[in-house]
């Protein structure tokens, strides 16, 4: 993976956190992914008066930049509440996993940074190779 600037995708995940629609737990949530050609598609959590249909950030920057042919994911950041950092939740961790398993996940508190490799948060993961085997 070609090196991504941090700074920058924390920032377009910060960013993409002011479109949140978030009226049901107020909970807002950016994220934004980077490609290897340095493309950075970015995604908020979007929520349904119907709770179960909302979707989290992840899940969003994930489905539109692959729905646009993008693909070859080098990290994701992802930015909520001032202060407190937000892990993926675990569908977004496996839907992320089945795409781009090799990512850094970036948590951002607004302060700080922790970053991680996906493969370090989903151990063990159920993937496409179990289908065939
Ligand atoms: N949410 C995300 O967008 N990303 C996460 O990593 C955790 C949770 C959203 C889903 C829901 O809209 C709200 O935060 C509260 O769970």
């Amino acid at each position: 993976m070609a090196r991504y600037d941090i700074v920058q995708l924390i920032e377009a995940a910060k960013e993409a956190r002011k479109f949140s629609q978030a009226r049901y737990s107020g909970f807002r949530v950016g994220a934004a992914l980077i490609t290897d050609k340095g493309e950075i598609i970015t995604g908020s959590n979007v929520e349904s008066s119907s709770y179960g249909l909302s979707i989290c950030a992840e899940r969003v920057a994930l489905t539109k930049a692959l729905s646009e042919g993008k693909k070859n994911f080098g990290a994701i950041a992802i930015a909520a509440r001032d202060g407190d950092f937000c892990p993926p939740c675990g569908a977004c961790r496996q839907l992320l996993f089945d795409y781009a398993p090799d990512i850094d996940v970036i948590l951002t508190n607004g302060r700080e940074n922790k970053t991680y490799k996906l493969k370090d948060l989903l151990p063990v993961a159920f993937e496409e190779s179990k289908l065939s085997s």
